[in-house]
């Protein structure tokens, strides 16, 4: 009776550590340009959409668009500004369901060829480092700073009590 039910302590104690080791890491976000399956096209507002979304290292670029139509090009900023498709970085084009990898922390720039970038397909964004451990930001953000310790230790503590008292006793 005693072992079963510390036992059950053991496993929800694991349960525990692993939601907090889950959350660790940040998985890396496939990022849908223009927030649809098929919105690399004009008439849609690029700087609103990524001023909507959160850019790590690691995160993809996914540019869903018909290829009879459009392209898309890395490009430095001088290019985006100017909507200029000669002497590109990159051309990301591929099928139509293209995707970029971001791998620098740095900003980006991309743009469709001829008129379709003054059309306002053109896009800029800046891909930070990944995030902080959230758990550790949870204990530096000042308004929660006990939380983390106040769940966490006393927990272990007493399974680990329990578990030597079920044992050895
Ligand atoms: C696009 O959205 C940005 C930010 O929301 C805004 O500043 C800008 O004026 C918009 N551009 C157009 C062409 O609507
Ligand atoms: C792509 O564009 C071409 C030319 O405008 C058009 O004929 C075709 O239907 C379009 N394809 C899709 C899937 O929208
Ligand atoms: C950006 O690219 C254009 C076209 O290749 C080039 O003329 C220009 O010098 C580049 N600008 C910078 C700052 O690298
Ligand atoms: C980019 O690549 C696509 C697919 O390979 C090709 O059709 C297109 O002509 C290229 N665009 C430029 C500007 O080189
Ligand atoms: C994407 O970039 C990351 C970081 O540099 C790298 O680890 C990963 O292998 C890349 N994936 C592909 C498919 O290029």
């Amino acid at each position: 009776m005693e072992v079963l039910s510390s036992r059950k302590e053991l496993l929800w104690l694991m349960m525990v550590i692993v939601i907090f080791a889950g959350a660790k890491c940040r998985q890396p976000v496939l990022h849908r340009v223009g927030g649809g399956k098929y919105a690399w096209k004009p008439n849609i507002n690029f700087t609103d959409w990524a001023s909507h979304e959160q850019f790590y290292v690691g995160d993809w670029l996914y540019f869903g668009f018909n290829i009879s139509c459009y392209n898309v090009l890395e490009v430095n900023k001088t290019s985006y500004d100017r909507c200029i498709d000669k002497n590109f970085i990159k051309n990301v084009t591929k099928g139509g369901r293209d995707v970029f990898n971001l791998t620098e922390a740095k900003p980006y720039y991309f743009i469709n060829s001829g008129d379709y970038c003054f059309k306002g397909m053109k896009l800029a964004l800046c891909v930070e480092n990944a995030p902080p451990d959230p758990t550790y930001s949870l204990l530096r953000n000042s308004s929660t700073k006990i939380y983390g310790p106040i769940i966490l230790l006393p927990l272990l503590g007493y399974v680990a009590v329990r578990i030597l008292f079920v044992q050895y006793v």
